[in-house]
């Protein structure tokens, strides 16, 4: 007899973790279907690295269940490792030997030898699109060249999940693109990814769910439309030719305390679940008093306006936070 039932490939419950009297994992639940992309957003400190960390076996829990593969990975850290992969936001890779000598290692380490090693190598370093730099010290790459080796290294094995910890953390645009075209691809061909990221975008670009998580628990999950409609709605903004004309047109809303004047950018926000209506409201208000409006842009909501709502305190306000943290940290030092 065959069985219909499938366990999801990562299932994550109740996980705790304390540094002392600092909880980092304040509970943590979540599971990923087979061949999904489960995106893990949040802004630094949110406990992403120390759950990954948990599902890969380098660090084990207080409390809570964790299967990878449907391996469970605190009773059976070895059978795990044989079903995942990790490539963390730091490169691992010997910048001191080439890519392909990199690769070649790794493809030791598995196992693989002679003609299946030379294939399984050239396979990948053409994936990855470092066919040309091969044979180059590691030394001489650029940061996405490194980031896509350390990819490549992390699939000699063919794993089953991916547990991706910001992977493209500190790359330039151009990089973080193409890496995101490689793991969507690796999706496509049926790995299952954890990607963790603090950034709205990829989590979007990617993700099939995303868990937000905040403070060591997951605070929402959905889908990326989901979270954002659910988040809050769009924005208008209105742009202006003149300083006068702003404080004009403001001066119109009055009634309406949500609205955010910016008189530098000349921009009047306003939030909006029914931007025709709006629109075509302010704009009769705007002709009517003679104010001219020069543009008007529909933006969707951030991550800062997720974090607002959901947490209370902005990604922006967060750093600025951090940053004074650090600061007296470091003149105490
Ligand atoms: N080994 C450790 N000892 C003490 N505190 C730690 C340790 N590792 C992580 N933390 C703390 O746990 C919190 C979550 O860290 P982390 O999981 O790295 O967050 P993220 O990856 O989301 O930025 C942070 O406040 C961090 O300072
Ligand atoms: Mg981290």
């Amino acid at each position: 007899m065959t069985t219909t039932h499938q366990r999801p490939a990562i299932e994550v419950a109740g996980l705790r973790k304390e540094y002392g009297k600092h909880v980092v994992l304040d509970g943590v639940d979540f599971h990923v279907v087979r061949g999904e992309i489960y995106s893990l957003l949040g802004p630094n400190g949110a406990g992403k690295t120390t759950t990954v960390n948990i599902l890969s076996t380098l660090i084990k829990p207080d409390a809570g269940t964790a299967r990878v593969a449907g391996v469970d990975v605190l009773r059976r850290p070895a059978a795990a490792r044989s079903r995942f992969a990790l490539t963390g936001q730091y490169a691992s890779v010997d910048a001191f030997q080439t890519g392909r000598e990199n690769l070649v290692m790794m493809a030791s380490l598995n196992h693989l030898d002679g003609a299946a090693r030379r294939t399984r190598v050239d396979e990948l370093l053409d994936a990855f699109d470092l066919g040309e730099a091969a044979n180059r010290k590691v030394a001489g790459y650029s940061g996405g060249m490194r980031r896509r080796l350390d990819l490549a290294i992390s699939l000699v094995a063919s794993p089953e999940v991916l547990f991706l910890d910001e992977p493209t953390t500190g790359l330039d645009p151009r990089s973080r693109s193409q890496l995101w075209s490689l793991v969507a691809g690796l999706a496509a061909n049926g790995t299952t990814i954890l990607l963790t990221t603090q950034y709205l975008d990829e989590a979007e670009r990617l993700a099939d769910r995303v868990g937000v998580i905040d403070g060591g628990r997951i605070v929402a999950t959905g889908t990326p439309d989901q979270l954002k409609s659910e988040v809050s709605g769009d924005h208008i903004v209105f742009s202006f030719g003149a300083p006068g004309d702003v404080e004009r047109a403001a001066a119109l809303g009055r009634g309406r305390p949500d609205l955010d004047v910016d008189a530098d950018a000349l921009t009047v926000r306003m939030p909006s679940t029914d931007a025709v209506a709006d629109i075509r409201s302010f704009l009769a208000q705007t002709a009517a008093h003679d104010i001219q409006v020069t543009d008007i842009a529909i933006v969707g909501p951030t991550l800062d306006d997720v974090f607002l709502t959901l947490t209370g305190t902005s990604a922006a306000q967060r750093a600025a936070a951090d940053k004074s943290i650090t600061d007296k940290k470091e003149k105490a030092a």
